[in-house]
């Protein structure tokens, strides 16, 4: 029986590791016994901190490079002897970006075919978020956060310097590693496992995301649209309330639009969850209504008609003056989506965003016809609990105890 080796390709920080889970998790649910050989924990285990330093990396360190070297063959060992035993699938996690890595895979894996898996992402928030992120990891517990960060791009330089697309390779898939898409392939035909494989790479992978609507605002009360307001008294006590229901749940990551809302209703939350990370996106702010802003809808329905009947007429395509459409809104809430789910990875996320944004969130998931999207109901004292891997779905709108008002 033909077995697989699966070995990852990409330079740091584009969601290597992350898609080798998956692709492990993925085959494992399917009863297909895969298991990770990973270069970074064998070389932290083996070299500790001199292969923290940058130079370790160095093409012209030749120590380095065959300390490298070395634990590739290992891991390639390592392996070999697993798939000679139980094991159907052996992945090995590690960067691969230079042509002659590849050909010494090649040249030693013999037994079984490999199959080359490359993660692009040239997304700069995410590099750099990533990066930063990677800053903190205990392997550069000794350094400062600004030298960790001098030295983590130093090393992706002489990655860089070394990196080779996937071309000539037997068997390879490519993939953009934000949104689950193939980009280019040379299918390994006949192997059952293949088709799995590819099937896991392009599905949407949602861990565990939580998505919430920011608390009341004097806006809601008034019926007034968009601005910036913050949160009423009623709105911070659901903020506390959610903070409150989600005490004991494990979150990684809380993403908010760069509205006041947003962030009022989320700071509980934090305060709840210190080692959670935060970002704000312009891309989860609320849909704008352009000349409309700040308009109360009983005056937008007297003093501009025309919006409202266009509204009504075409909700989902109708955009406001100088202001946008839920079409519209749908292509940056996807964007802040891909990204948010990258940044979290397998951990469970938080997402506050806003009536109009939630709708598009939601549809993203859901397979809805887009003129529903704008009718769909999203309180603001409950919450979507959404969980999605190939074999997998659950997604459920769960209430929160407000105190009484
Ligand atoms: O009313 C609150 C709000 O978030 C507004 O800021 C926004 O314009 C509106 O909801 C979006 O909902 P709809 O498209 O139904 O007007």
């Amino acid at each position: 029986m033909q077995k697989l080796y699966v070995a990852m390709v990409g330079l740091p920080a584009r969601g290597k590791s992350t898609l080798a889970k998956r692709i492990r998790d993925g085959l494992l649910a399917e009863g297909i016994q895969a298991r990770l050989f990973n270069n970074g924990d064998m070389r932290r285990a083996l070299m500790g901190a001199e292969s923290t330093n940058p130079d370790f990396y160095n093409p012209a360190n030749e120590s380095g490079r065959e300390a490298r070297e070395m634990i590739c063959r290992r891991n390639m060992e390592l392996a070999r002897t697993w798939l000679a035993a139980e094991g159907e699938v052996a992945i090995l996690d590690a960067t691969n970006v230079s042509r002659a890595r590849r050909i010494l895979i090649e040249k030693t894996l013999t037994d079984h075919p490999v199959l080359f898996v490359e993660c692009v992402n040239e997304d700069q928030l995410l590099l750099k978020a990533c990066i930063r992120r990677k800053a903190t990891l205990p392997e550069y517990a000794a350094y400062s956060e600004d030298e960790a960060l001098q030295s983590f791009m130093k090393r992706i330089s002489y990655y860089e310097a070394i990196y080779e697309p996937l071309e000539e390779e037997k068997f390879w898939l490519c993939v953009d590693s934000t949104a689950n898409r193939i980009l280019g392939e040379r299918p390994c035909e006949g192997s059952p496992y293949y088709p799995a494989i590819r099937e896991i790479v392009v599905s949407a992978w949602v861990h565990c995301l939580y998505l919430a609507r920011h608390g009341q605002t004097e806006f809601n009360v008034r019926g007034r649209i968009g601005g910036d307001p913050p949160l009423t008294a009623r709105g911070r006590s659901q903020a506390k309330a959610l903070a409150r229901h989600m005490r004991h749940k494990d979150i990684n990551w809380v993403f908010t639009s760069t509205r006041l809302r947003s962030h009022e209703t989320a700071t509980p939350l934090l305060a709840g969850h210190p080692g959670a990370h935060v970002m704000a996106f312009k891309e989860f702010d609320e849909i704008w209504a352009g000349d409309c802003e700040g308009m109360l809808y009983s005056e937008i329905r007297a003093k501009m008609p025309g919006v409202t009947a266009g509204r009504n007429a075409s909700k989902y395509t109708y955009a406001y003056p100088n202001g946008e459409s839920y079409a519209m809104l749908r292509e940056r809430v996807q964007r802040g989506l891909r990204r948010a789910l990258f940044l979290a990875g397998d951990t469970p996320l938080v997402i506050v965003g806003h009536q109009a944004v939630n709708r598009v969130l939601l549809s993203l998931f859901l397979q809805q016809r887009s003129e529903d999207v704008p009718y769909v109901y999203i309180p603001q004292n409950q919450y979507y609990h959404i969980s999605m891997t190939p074999r997998r779905k659950v997604f459920e709108r769960i209430p929160y105890q407000e105190e009484i008002f």
